[in-house]
């Protein structure tokens, strides 16, 4: 009797290849950048399959012979380069023919349980659509979802439980250095809370950032957290709470506002700045008579939180002033060493930080531009003031001076990669210089000499915000003489990304 060996099941478009709709001949093809070496690293240990909906054959806009052409190529690109798919799996029907085969049944995973004794349980799917990831549910196996190809798109249907990635390589790392998937996630966040307990860091994601985490009560636990980032004191830091019931114990006040608040926002990527109880020690909020509260809508942060049994004290896990986390190999790189647990799941589906309302004053002003936009608040609160989208030195929130001691997140250097960035109006400048990296928000209309990472194919705002920390880190490690970009519009989340690309750029 054989050995059963555990499997990756990958989808095809948007996982393997681009997304390029009905393809009908095998030059439509284009494999992604990384999925040679993401294939050839899996296959070590994992026997690969692909398995494809292709609902186009049904519909009459590719024949059964375009559909073989293109997989009996691709199959023998990826032999060339040593790489072996075991078996082509592709569901030809319409999305109301009630095929048994369509995902997410998981027929073909069965198929292959039994043609080639695949042990399902130790089995991973990856895919960009919330259908490939529920394939793996009912037999057992553990469902990866990629951001690559439509995964922006249908990311608000992917329930909040299911780990994100920005690759298939990320994704492939993931599985390798876990593969004991399903123990590792909660064995990881019980870990990470007895750390928090004994007044150690901890690393975890959120749906912003990844955070350094520490007892938010335990002042000395909370002083590891700036030693780590090398953080000045006068930088407070934001109080991460698991259920609603937390708020009360470190606040002096709600006002009717913060109310209104939370029960739109929380959980989520809104942090409300409030006069502090003293509950909180002076080191959390930089001696502040005000504290910055938020409930993050990534169940592990919660689950951490909860564990834990303590509000956590955490800034983005990364070295101060430097660009934010949005995986846990971001955080490894800079802060592996000062972190007693990292909990690694996956990609930050946001990736940009919580926008930071204070509600101290008369008026509500937005410190810092984030995850909910103005014109949210404002439909639940009425009119507030920004106080950094137009934050351009004179520091005017409306007609009333923002006073920098306010909130330090305005300091005007912040997010920023060793190589210099520069924000400007017109890329095409940089087009000739091969040591020059662009950041994109469309599609290219001319060649770039340089490294070019588009990050949202046409000025998508969400994946504009979901991907920046991540390009940005890349061309950051390539050796470049600089870096540009672009501002994207300013409507929704556009306005975070701008503040912080703006942030990140060198001053001339
Ligand atoms: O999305 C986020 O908010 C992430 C994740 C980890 O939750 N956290 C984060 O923390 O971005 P940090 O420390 O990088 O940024 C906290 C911001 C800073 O701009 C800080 O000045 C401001 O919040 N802040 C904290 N407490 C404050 C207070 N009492 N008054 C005014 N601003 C405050
Ligand atoms: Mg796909």
């Amino acid at each position: 009797m054989m050995e059963k060996r555990p499997a990756v099941f990958l989808d095809r478009d948007g996982t393997i290849i681009e997304d390029r709709g009905y393809i009908t001949s095998s030059h439509e093809a284009v494999l992604y950048p990384d999925s040679i070496e993401a294939l050839k690293q899996l296959q070590q240990r994992y026997r690969l399959f692909v398995i494809s909906n292709q609902s186009g054959v049904a519909k009459g806009l590719i024949s059964e012979e375009n559909l073989e052409a293109v997989n009996t190529d691709l199959d023998s690109r990826l032999r060339s380069e040593g790489i072996r798919i075991t078996a082509w799996y592709m569901c030809t029907h319409d999305t109301g023919d009630g095929c048994i085969c369509r995902k997410p049944n998981p027929y073909f995973l069965l198929e292959a349980e039994k043609k080639f004794g695949i042990d399902l349980k130790r089995s991973f799917v990856i895919g960009d659509h919330p259908h490939d990831p529920e394939t793996a549910d009912d037999v057992g196996a553990f469902g990866l979802y990629l951001l690559t190809g439509h995964g922006m798109k249908h990311l608000q249907e992917l329930p909040e439980n299911r780990m994100v990635f920005h690759s298939l390589s990320d994704a492939a790392a993931w599985i390798l250095a876990h593969p004991e998937h399903k123990q590792y996630l909660q064995k990881s966040i019980r870990e990470g809370a007895a750390a928090v307990m004994r007044g150690g860091l901890t690393a975890f994601p959120t749906e912003t950032v990844y955070g350094l985490g520490a007892d938010a009560l335990n002042p000395d636990a909370v002083k590891k957290i700036f030693a780590a980032k090398h953080r000045p004191f006068f930088d407070p830091l934001i109080v991460h709470i698991a259920e609603k019931g937390q708020l009360r114990q470190l606040i002096k006040e709600l006002p009717e506002k913060a109310l209104q608040l939370v029960d739109a926002f929380w959980p989520g990527p809104l942090t409300l700045v409030l006069p502090k109880s003293d509950a909180v020690p002076d080191v959390v909020t930089a001696g502040k008579s005000t504290v910055a509260v938020r409930m993050p809508l990534n169940p592990w942060a919660r689950q951490l939180i909860q564990e834990a049994g303590t509000p956590i004290a955490a800034p983005s896990a990364n070295l101060f002033g430097r660009t934010s986390p949005t995986t846990a190999a971001h955080v490894k790189e800079q802060l592996g060493s000062s972190c007693d647990v990292i909990i690694d799941a996956g990609a930050c589906r946001v990736g940009v930080e919580s926008t930071v309302l204070s509600l101290t004053g008369p008026e509500a002003v937005i410190l810092r531009a984030g995850g909910i936009d103005k014109r949210q608040i404002e439909a639940v609160i009425g009119p507030v003031k920004a106080g950094t989208a137009d934050n351009d030195g004179s520091r005017q929130a409306g007609s009333e001076r923002v006073d920098i001691s306010m909130s330090p997140g305005l300091l005007d250097s912040h997010y920023a990669p060793q190589t210099p960035l520069f924000v400007l109006d017109d890329v095409t400048e940089a087009a000739e210089d091969p040591e020059t990296g662009v950041i994109l928000f469309e599609e290219p209309k001319i060649e770039f000499a340089g490294p070019v990472e588009v990050i949202s194919r046409n000025a998508d705002l969400s994946s504009a915000a979901t991907n920046l920390y991540a390009a940005i880190r890349r061309l950051d490690t390539m050796q470049l003489r600089r870096i540009v970009t672009h501002p994207v519009s300013d409507e929704g989340i556009g306005a975070a990304v701008n503040d912080r690309i703006r942030k990140a750029s060198t001053k001339q």
